[in-house]
Parts: structure tokens; C-alpha cells; sequence
């Protein structure tokens, strides 16, 4: 599947970040999300931890009635967090691994762990009404595993590719191209995010199998500078852009 539409989600983690640095209210990370819907995200993507650091049980409830955009659940394959997932029953679920001592998500998850415990968890969800993504290495044989323990949609990780500099970068980008034309070809949609900046969105946008970005750091830290509804909308227009160039390209 080629689509001229790139969703975008926005991850709004870290203004419940900055609010816990002060323990009150403030920042509100629904009304961030409210003004993302402004600005033209199309979703929001929240990560509750096991260990609470930024959004709270509290946040994951407000935003499940508050909010219009669809609302993508990043959690832990964790029988505390698919209990949360089943109760609220937010459009989308994205499974992450998860260490309490890292400071973000830095790998895709362990697909080859011999248990059936992820299939189960992928299938207790998907049975609860929610579309389930699996937060994978972009790597095809991630992507054919991920369709062979029942995931409808994956999520590439973009962080080496936006960690990389120079060849090391193009080589990085390669593997998510590779990744999403496997995924295409298995029949499953996907999705990529993390680290994306506007210097290394754009030649992810042209990936023209993807259809959903999802970005929070950066976004919420370049808003320090211009605001929230600035820093999404030129995030926006670098998506559209690229993906027109790819997609006007592609049927010329
Ligand atoms: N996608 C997933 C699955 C993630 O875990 C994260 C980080 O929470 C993101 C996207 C967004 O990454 P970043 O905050 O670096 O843009």
C-alpha cells in the first residue's frame, strides 16, 4: 500500500515530563494534544510507563474522554498495562519493550523470544477492539515475524537512523526502506517514529509505505522556542511536502 496521506502522531510525553518536574498541573499534556489536533496531527500517542515518569493514569483517563483525535496507547506487554489498554480501549496500542533504567525506548522489542506471551498479548488486544502495533528493529525479518505473531501494523525504530551522520545514516535509512517494503509485501501497514527531527523526517516522509510517523521529543522541545502549534505545523508541512515529491514522482 502507497498513500499520498502521512498521518501524524504526536507524542506528548514530555509535557507531562515538564509538568512532573514541578509535581502540579501545569504543562497540561491534553491540552497539548488538543492544540496538536489544531495544528494538524491526525493522533495522539502517549507512553505510560510501568514507572510513571511522565503521563499518569490520570492522563491516559482524561485523554480517552477529552480528546477527539484517535488515541494511540504506547505500552509495555505487561499484564498491569493490558488490563489499562482493555479498559480504556484507546483506537491503537503500540507494544514497546520497556527498562526501567533507560532513559527512552531504545530498541524494538524481542520477537524471538520462544514463549507465546507477546502472541497472546497482540490477540487479548486485538480481541478488545484495539489495533495493535508491534515497536520493532527495522529489519525485514522483524517485520515477517511481527505478521507471523498476528500484528496488523508495525512500528519502525528510527532512532539509529537519526543518531547516524553521514553514510552511516544513508545505510540506516536504507534498512527502514527495506523494512516497509517487506511490510507492504506481508500485507501489514506500517508506521515509524523515534528521534525524527526536521532534519531527518523528510527522507522518511518519501517512504511512500509508510503511513504514520509518530514524534513527541523533539516536537515538544523545538516548541520551547516557537510553540507547540508552530513546531507541528512546519512538521506537517516538511511530511507533505516530501511525500508529495515521492508520491507525484512515483506516478509521473
Ligand atoms: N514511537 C514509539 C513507539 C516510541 O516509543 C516513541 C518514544 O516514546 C516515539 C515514537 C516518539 O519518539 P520521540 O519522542 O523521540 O519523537
Amino acid at each position: 500500500m502507497t498513500t499520498r496521506h502521512l498521518r501524524l502522531g504526536v507524542n506528548i510525553d514530555h509535557v507531562a515530563t515538564i509538568r512532573n518536574a514541578r509535581g502540579g498541573e501545569h504543562p497540561d499534556p491534553v491540552r497539548a494534544a488538543q492544540l496538536a489536533a489544531k495544528a494538524g496531527a491526525n493522533g495522539i500517542t502517549a507512553h505510560l510507563r510501568e514507572d510513571r515518569r511522565h503521563i499518569s493514569d490520570h492522563d491516559i483517563t482524561r485523554l480517552s474522554r477529552e480528546i477527539e483525535l484517535p488515541l494511540n496507547l504506547e505500552m509495555a506487554a505487561t499484564e498491569e498495562m493490558l488490563a489499562i489498554a482493555l479498559r480504556h480501549s484507546p483506537h491503537a496500542a503500540c507494544i514497546v519493550p520497556e527498562k526501567r533504567e533507560e532513559r527512552t525506548t531504545e530498541g524494538g522489542l524481542n520477537l524471538f523470544d520462544p514463549s507465546d506471551h507477546l502472541a497472546r498479548m497482540i490477540a487479548k488486544l486485538k480481541d478488545g477492539g484495539i489495533r495493535v502495533s508491534l515497536f520493532i528493529e527495522p529489519d525485514p525479518r522483524h517485520v515477517e515475524r511481527s505478521a507471523e505473531l498476528g500484528a496488523p501494523v508495525v512500528e519502525l525504530h528510527t532512532g539509529a537512523y537519526c543518531d547516524a551522520k553521514g553514510a552511516t545514516r544513508d545505510s540506516q535509512l536504507k534498512r527502514i526502506q527495506d523494512a516497509a517494503a517487506r511490510a507492504a509485501a506481508v500485507g501489514i501497514e506500517c508506521h515509524a517514529g523515534h528521534g525524527l527531527s526536521f532534519d531527518t523526517v523528510s527522507p522518511v516522509a518519501t517512504i511512500a509505505t509508510i503511513v504514520e510517523l509518530n514524534i513527541g521529543h523533539f516536537l515538544v522541545g523545538e516548541a520551547i522556542f516557537g510553540g507547540l502549534e508552530s513546531s507541528i505545523k512546519r512538521m506537517r508541512s516538511l511530511m507533505d511536502t516530501a511525500r508529495a515529491a515521492a508520491t507525484g514522482a512515483r506516478s509521473a
